[in-house]
């Protein structure tokens, strides 16, 4: 049984199985010759908000043949405090296969090991992996391999999206430099256990110099409103604007997962100059997701 719980986790033989597959599922869309889903229900379950990750699931699910549910953690039962493995025991009796947006990773864990069918992180608090493989397809699409390539994140440096792209620079063979303030850098224990050519450093002009990719995410990630006027401060002046970009490789993109906050972690003429990228980035969501839903089921 497959599951896509963190790109921690996820081998790197998957990993660019994955990337490969999105490919031809983006030429194929509208007419696939095989429909991997159908006859099979899938839920989302869901717990915080989201708009690109549900979307392109929802789709996605469908156009591989399969029905799709969409259950807001709130108004089901775990709303009320009944046990993920109890929720889990339930819906692995009914459904074919789980993708989950929540707050602990542990939760997802816990889901796929008690439901007994494929389950998908749709975002934790620790990683985003779904949109970290559709960020490298992007990336891949437009400038060849990433292999050797320098990547530089800005911004929130220890949340879920530069988590996640830990994981793939140490698997797949490329620079990550993180610039954050020292309080938002990732845990050095994490750093040791990934390994790879990953770097953290406060000045955010160094680390931008010669990179492929800018990419940035936003200061105030969900479930951590209550911090909000204090990362506002840390994290001023930890934003890509065209300075930034000219340090960069001339050919360089800039890329941010989306929702995006002008004048925060990127400035509002910086992120029109490269909304093609950005949205080719969030169209990609759907083809990426439907390349780990087959490898999910196949
Ligand atoms: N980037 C991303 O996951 O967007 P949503 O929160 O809208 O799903
Ligand atoms: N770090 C952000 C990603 C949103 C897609 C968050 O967790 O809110």
């Amino acid at each position: 049984m497959r599951h896509l719980l963190s790109l921690e986790k996820l081998p790197k033989a998957d990993m660019e199985r994955i990337l490969a597959d999105a490919v031809r599922l983006k030429k194929e869309r509208g007419h696939h010759p095989k429909l991997p889903l159908a006859g099979q229900s899938w839920a989302l379950i869901f717990n915080k908000s989201s708009t690109r990750t549900r979307v392109s699931f929802e789709v996605g699910i469908r156009e591989l043949g399969g029905q799709v549910m969409f259950l807001s953690a709130n108004e089901i039962q775990i709303g009320r405090g009944e046990p993920i493995k109890d929720t889990a025991r339930v819906l692995g009796r009914m459904i074919h296969g789980a993708v989950i947006r929540t707050y602990a990773q542990n939760d997802v864990e816990e889901f796929a090991r008690y439901s007994g069918v494929p389950t998908v992180n749709a975002l934790t608090d620790d990683e985003h992996p779904c949109q970290v493989l559709s960020d490298i397809f992007t990336f891949q699409e437009k400038q060849g391999s990433i292999q050797g390539r320098v990547v530089t994140f800005i911004g929130d440096g220890a949340c879920n999206m530069p988590v996640s792209w830990i994981w793939a620079a140490s698997k797949l063979g490329f620079e990550l430099r993180i610039a954050a303030p020292k309080s938002f850098q990732p845990p050095p224990a994490l750093l040791r256990r990934a390994a790879g050519k990953v770097s953290c450093v406060e000045d955010l002009k160094a680390a931008a110099g010669g990179a492929d990719l800018l990419y940035t995410d936003v200061w105030v990630s969900m479930g951590k409103e209550a911090e909000a006027a204090e990362r506002l401060k840390a994290l001023s002046g930890y934003r890509i604007d065209q300075a930034l970009v000219n340090l960069a490789k001339p050919d360089a993109l800039v890329m941010h997962c989306l929702p995006a906050y002008r004048g925060k972690e990127i400035d509002d003429e910086t992120f029109e100059a490269n909304a093609r990228t950005i949205f080719d980035q969030a169209e990609n969501r759907l083809h990426v997701q439907k390349s780990i839903l087959n490898w999910l089921v196949s």
